[in-house]
């Protein structure tokens, strides 16, 4: 089967620091990838150079077979990549569907009052299906500065998934949620449709078990381990590379930088 993600030897020097290793990744369509490691793994460069917001110093990156390694941005997301950032980007003055009418158009926020849905716009039923599909149907009037942490994260989720993605990255989805916010999120997460292959940067090892089939292991750039959640729990160097900070990620809020 083609993979919906082929990473050959991607390599990304920022100066003299590699920030991303010979990394070789295959996803299959339909694949939950979980990559985990420490901060400053190259976790989010790897995202960046996946979506095209870096180029690679070296290496290749192919989405079903078509080569988009040295694409701009905007070429990837017409093709269905689609990403989360690690700091929100939710336009805060606006309501829940606001948020998702835009992201499903695909336009910016001053360009809504020149749009002025009416409720009988197609654009508009899409908005309220994936409010729906992220769990925030009942809030879909709220503004986003209403919402709980969590119910921004998902809303974030959602904007991602608005434009009908193939390949979804979410860049740590539960940074910074309480214990009680992180299952909700996780089952979200489980119930999005397989026809979106996903790969998430994930530092809570329970939210990675419970959703990856595969999970990838990051330290200083380099891919040092790929398989099963339940091998990378039980993999001593892994857990002395990673789990060893496991406390600090879930007791309060994460890396966010
Ligand atoms: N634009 C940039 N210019 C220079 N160095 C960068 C840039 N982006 C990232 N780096 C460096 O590359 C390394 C990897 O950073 P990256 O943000 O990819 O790590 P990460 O695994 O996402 O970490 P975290 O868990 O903290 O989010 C770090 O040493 C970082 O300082
Ligand atoms: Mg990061």
């Amino acid at each position: 089967m083609m993979p919906a993600l082929r990473i050959i030897g991607l390599t990304k020097y920022f100066g003299a620091l590699c920030a991303v290793n010979n990394v070789s990744i295959d996803l299959l369509p339909g694949e939950r990838r979980a990559i985990l490691g420490p901060n400053g793994a190259g976790k989010t460069t790897l995202f960046n150079l996946i979506a095209g917001d870096f180029l690679p110093t070296h290496g290749s990156i192919h989405l079903f077979g078509e080569d988009i390694g040295t694409m701009p941005p905007h070429n990837r997301t017409r093709l269905g990549v689609s990403r989360t950032y690690q700091n929100s980007l939710l336009f805060k003055g606006l309501s829940v569907l606001e948020n998702l009418f835009l992201s499903v158009r695909g336009v910016k926020p001053h360009r809504l009052s020149l749009l002025v849905p009416r409720s009988t716009d197609p654009y508009l039923a899409r908005a309220r299906e994936w409010a729906r599909q992220v769990g925030l149907a009942h809030r879909i009037d709220a503004m986003v500065s209403e919402l709980s942490h969590g119910e921004q994260r998902q809303l974030e989720v959602g904007m991602a998934l608005a434009g009908g993605p193939r390949l979804l990255l979410l860049d740590e989805p539960a940074a910074g949620l309480s214990q009680a916010e992180r299952p909700i999120l996780t089952r979200m997460l489980r119930e999005l449709p397989r026809t979106i292959t996903i790969l998430l940067i994930e530092h809570d090892m329970d939210v990675a078990l419970q959703w990856a089939e595969c999970v990838t292991v990051m330290h200083n750039g380099a891919a040092v381990f790929e398989g099963t959640p339940k091998e990378a729990a039980s993999n001593p160097t892994i857990h002395a590379l990673y789990l060893g900070d496991h406390d600090r990620n879930t007791s309060s809020s994460t890396s966010r930088t």
